[in-house]
Order: structure tokens, then sequence, then C-alpha cells
């Protein structure tokens, strides 16, 4: 029997949309059919401006030759190969890959399948890691308010959002947070706030509440984007690494947004000058077109587990789908297409540009606060009373109206284009925003 090729199914009751208002889509379902460079289209036909690279993954843009290619060639070729005990050259040649793009001393690459298994990986090879060391003890996970770290059981115990929390029971036991870093006095501010490096010296409260013997790892996202786009504050990441050096404690950056560009460096470690224990990412990894990640970390971690007899595996540890061939080759033609077409320098030349559309909305109706950096910008909005949410949420639907895709979180808009973007795009962009701004109750 033919398939039926209509764009838009007739019946949408069986798929659960994550993280969705599924009953609201439904009644108005907004359905991309295509894909093009900095633009979606949509099944009634029309083009939108695409301001989030997908959900922050498609930093090439989309459906980009050389990696459509690569998928293509590569399922021809070896489809699958199992991850455990057997290779394949790809996953191997990525990891390459990625470790030459990494700020040196990030060595060693596991691959995972998302933002939130690399999480949950690098807070299980931190555990692990200091037991492998004889400091077993070292077992309590230090995250942040506000922190996003997927979805998984480790990633929201560590993580700060209430509602990704809340319904889901007690979580892991001994985790402690750090105090968020979003401060009133640093509104309006352009790339990284003055105010709250003191924030980091919780950290040392914390250690000494249980003795640093207890203490495995914290993780924080060095520019949280989930949460609304916050910056470290000048001297906060700096600061959180020293009291993890001075304590023991790994240091764990967690750049599923900020990896492959999105500060106009290769990873926001670069961008910081801050070195953590280990950084995971995803996402950019393979411009969204295949579920992968990587977690990425420094020799004296790796090595910790190189120990005992040779035929014994070092970590009980991975996913059927760890380097997969054919995300291997996505990666590597991901990778590639960052380096030839020069998207990183891209997005580090047009961030004055993008800075100075973005706070050219700072007047507009109902606007807070207004943060930036690299290619990331966020408009945080006045709630309407009794109803947080709402606001940002028809400032969503209104701009999907006027063929631009935003994001909200909260009241507050957050924007992250394919770093293929250019002036014109950025000013269409903030035109339509501020259109949109303009109309809102
Ligand atoms: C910082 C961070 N960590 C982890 C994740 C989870 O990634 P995934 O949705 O691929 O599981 C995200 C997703 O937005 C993220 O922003």
């Amino acid at each position: 029997m033919a398939l039926d090729r209509n764009p838009v199914p007739n019946d949408l009751s069986a798929f659960w949309m994550p993280f969705t208002a599924n009953r609201q889509f439904k009644k108005a379902p907004r359905m991309f059919v295509g894909a093009s460079g900095m633009y979606y289209k949509t099944a009634d036909g029309r083009e939108v401006l695409d301001g989030t690279a997908g959900l922050w993954c498609c930093n090439a843009g989309h459906c980009r030759p050389k990696i459509t290619e690569a998928i293509q060639k590569q399922a021809a070729e070896l489809d699958y190969a199992p991850a455990f005990q057997m290779g394949h050259p790809k996953a191997f040649e990525l990891a390459s890959a990625v470790r030459d793009m990494a700020p040196e001393g990030m060595e060693h690459v596991f691959f995972t399948n998302s933002g939130s298994e690399s999480v949950e990986t690098a807070l299980k090879i931190a555990i692990a890691y200091h037991r492998a060391r004889g400091e077993g003890s070292r077992t309590r996970l230090i995250g942040r308010e506000r922190g996003y770290h997927g979805v998984n059981f480790g990633g929201i115990s560590v993580g700060g959002i209430v509602n990704n929390r809340k319904m889901f029971g007690t979580l892991l036991a001994g985790v402690d947070h750090l105090p968020h870093t979003h401060l009133p006095e640093n509104a309006f501010t352009r790339g990284q706030p003055e105010h709250g490096a003191h924030l980091a010296e919780d950290l040392e409260r914390i250690v000494a509440l249980h003795g640093a013997e207890t203490v495995a790892a914290v993780i924080v996202e060095p520019m949280a984007g989930s949460t609304g786009v916050l910056m470290p504050p000048k001297g906060y990441l700096e600061r959180l690494r020293e009291i993890c050096t001075k304590h023991g404690i790994l240091l764990i950056f967690d750049e599923v947004i900020t990896g492959f560009g999105r500060l106009g460096s290769a990873f926001a470690a670069d961008h910081f000058d801050v070195m953590p224990d280990m950084m995971t990412t995803a996402k950019g990894l393979t411009n969204g077109v295949i579920p992968m990640g990587a977690v990425l970390t420094t020799p004296a971690i790796h090595d910790a587990f190189m120990q005992g007899p040779e035929h014994l595996i070092e970590l009980f540890h991975g996913y059927t789908y760890s380097g997969n061939p054919i995300a291997s080759a996505a990666g590597l033609a991901t990778l590639e297409t960052y380096r030839e077409e020069g998207l990183f320098e891209n997005a580090a030349s047009l961030a004055p540009y993008w800075e100075d559309a973005l706070h050219s909305l700072k007047d507009l109706p109902h606007v807070i606060d207004i943060r930036n950096m690299g290619l990331i910008g966020a408009v945080e909005l006045e709630p309407i009373a009794g109803e947080p949410t709402k606001r940002a949420f028809t400032a969503f639907l209104n701009a999907y109206d006027k063929n631009l895709l935003i994001r909200t979180t909260g009241d507050i808009i957050a924007l992250s284009p394919p770093l293929m973007i250019d002036k014109a795009q950025i000013d269409e962009l903030f035109g339509k925003l501020s259109d949109v701004l303009k109309a809102l109750d």
C-alpha cells in the first residue's frame, strides 16, 4: 500500500509531545515540513526565520549538503557496528577531531546520544574516578539553582529548574546547589555582568558543611541557556575553578549549548579562559541532525581507569548507540562545515552587531532585562500578574505568525540563531521581534 505522504497528518492524538503544551498545540498545530539554511518551511507554505537554531543545535544551519551527503553515504556503507568490544573508524576519527577542536587538556572523548546522557555520564565518571583513586568517599555532587542539565535523574538532581524537578520525587541523594547568578543590579548588561563573582564563595560554605573529602564534582553551565540565558559574572567561573582545585573537586562544564561556536569560540571554556576537568556536549556536535553527545575529559581522569588486567572492562558504562557510525559521520561532516565556512569566526565577528540589535529592544513595552553574548540573546518580559509564562508564550505564537521562530522559557525570550546568520537576517529577526513586542498586551 502506498504511504500517505500528506505533510499534515490527520491524527495527532498518539504522539505525546515533549516539553509542549500538548492540548494547545493539537488545537492549532505548528508543523515544519522542510528547512534550508536559515529558514524552516511550514506545512502552509511559509518560510520561517530560525531564531533558535532548532533547539540551540543547528549551528551550521539546515540541510547542509556536506552533512546530508555524509549521512547518506554512511548509511549505505556501514549502518551499525556494536559499540561494546568492537570499533569502526569514524568514531575514532570523530573523537580525535573533537579533541583537536577542544581546549588543550581535554584529550579523551566518551560518546553518548544526547546532552542528558552526557551529563549522566560525566557525573558517573566523576564518582567512579574518585573511587578508582581510592577516594570512594567523594560521592556528593553540587549543581546550581536554575541550572539545566537535561532530564534524566542525575541531571534533574543537580539541575535547579523547579518545574523540571518537583514532580519527580526525591531525586539523587547527596546533592547541593550553589545560588543562581541572576542579580537585578546586572539588568541590561552587555556581555558578562560586573556583579556576582562573590556567589562562587558559597561553594566554600557547602564544602565546609560536608567536608571536602565527600564532594566529587561541581557541575555548572558556563553560560546558563535553558533557564533563560544567564551570563557568568566577571570572575565567577575563575573563582569556582580555584575553589574546586583547592579541595580536589572536579569541575564539570555543561557545554551542551555553549559548545561548538555559540559564543564565538569553539567552547565556553576557551571563551572565558577557564578550564574544567570535564565537559559535556551534544547538540552542535552533529548540527542536531542525528542524536549524539560527547563527554570530554582530561588524561588524569581517563588514566585513573586504565589500571589492572588489560582484558577487563575499565568503565562499566556506555550506550548501544555510543559512537554510532551514522552519527559519527554526521559529526565529522559538521565539524568540517564549521571549519570550512568559518562559522565560529562569523559568530564572533557578528556578535557586536547582534548585541546592538538586541539591545535596541530595551524601551519596548514589558521588557525588564536584556542579556547577550556571542550569538545568544535573551529578552526578559514582565510576567502578567497571576499568569506567569503567558506573555512570552503569546509572543512566541505571534512571532510564528510573523514567520519568526523564537524560544521562550518562563517569561524570557531566548534567541540563538544558526551561526551562518548574516546582518540582513539579524535585521529581519529583530524587526519582526520588535513588531511582536510592540503589539503585546
Ligand atoms: C546545558 C544543557 N545540558 C543538557 C541538556 C540536555 O540535552 P538533551 O536535550 O540533548 O538531552 C541541555 C538541553 O538543552 C542543555 O542546554
